[in-house]
């Protein structure tokens, strides 16, 4: 069990979506304080206000996580000024999307890999040795269920996410192989309806998540000292599915039957521009 009264937790992209709340959870179950890490000034200084007003303390950062520099130069700023992390909760998070492979630039494949995959094993670096040390602590990677599972016109965002899943799991392994005393969660949701994918569609096995029972979910899998936070239930049985399944007959179901491989051909995402359509 990870004891989240009294701890110090750090989110990244802490400023909006599942990552605000999340944070919002652990505050409200009696963490000590509460780091936020985000690029948006605007609305790290709105969700500060609004989480002040609770009485809760919130140390706000601006940091962009892509550029390791800054991770590293900003985490050794918190543990001079709040000390060590106690929950650290990896979950900024970008995509470019609905766009062919062959339609990217070089910049968004750098910038996708750089917030997605990169900021996490930069931002653990940091805090990592300080829970070794200590003998305790968890850290919550999230991923998606894009993580486990191919889609057409979010390719760049799949190789970001499986690569979390596999990093993530790596490191669950290494740490649990040292007795570390550490702990490790892997989230893989699907859709959730925090606007970073508005207009993909819902589909009758892959409902949009509610954002505030997710981010739950994961409070709850910290306490719990879970491995893994799977939504919904289709995303669970995933891995067995494609096991057993031929190639073909598992797109032929799960893409084209239950409408998976066309669920992002409506998204906007928060940008909502025409031609390139981004969400960060
Ligand atoms: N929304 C979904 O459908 C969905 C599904 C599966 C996984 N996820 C993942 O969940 C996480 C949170 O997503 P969300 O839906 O709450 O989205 P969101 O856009 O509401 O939140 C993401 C936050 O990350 C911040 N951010 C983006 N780039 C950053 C950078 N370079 N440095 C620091 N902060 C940065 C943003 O400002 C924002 O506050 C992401 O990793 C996302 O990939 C989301």
């Amino acid at each position: 069990m990870t004891k989240i009264k009294g701890a110090t937790v750090l989110v990244t992209g802490g400023a909006s979506g599942i990552g605000r709340l999340m944070g919002s959870m652990c505050m409200t179950d009696g963490a000590k304080q509460l780091i936020l890490w985000d690029i948006n000034k605007g609305k790290l200084e709105k969700t500060t206000r609004e989480l002040r007003a609770m009485h809760f303390i919130v140390h706000p950062f601006e940091v962009d996580v892509a550029d390791s520099s800054q991770v590293i130069s900003t985490a050794r700023q918190v543990i001079t000024e709040l000390g060590e992390i106690d929950i650290l909760i990896n979950n900024a998070g970008i995509i470019t999307g609905n766009m062919d492979f062959k339609d990217f630039t070089h910049a968004d494949v750098d910038k996708t890999m750089a917030v997605n995959s990169n900021a996490l094993m930069h931002v653990t670096l940091e805090f990592l040795p300080g829970m070794v040390k200590r003998g305790s602590g968890h850290i919550v990677n999230i991923s998606s269920a894009a993580g486990m599972l191919s889609n057409p016109g979010m390719s760049v965002y799949c190789a970001s996410k499986w690569a979390v899943s596999g990093w993530s799991e790596s490191l669950r392994l290494e740490l649990e192989r040292a007795r570390s005393g550490v702990h490790v969660t892997t989230v893989n949701p699907s859709f959730i309806d925090t606007g970073m994918f508005s207009g993909v569609k819902s589909i009758f096995l892959l409902p949009l998540l509610k954002p505030e029972v997710l981010a739950g979910r994961v409070v709850r899998a910290i306490k719990l000292n879970r491995l893994f936070v799977r939504a919904p239930f289709m995303v669970k049985i995933l891995p067995f599915a494609k096991g057993i399944l031929p190639v073909r007959v598992f797109d032929m179901i799960v893409g084209r039957w239950l409408g998976v491989y066309q669920a992002m051909s409506g998204f906007k995402g928060h940008g909502g521009e025409a031609g390139k359509l981004v969400s960060w």
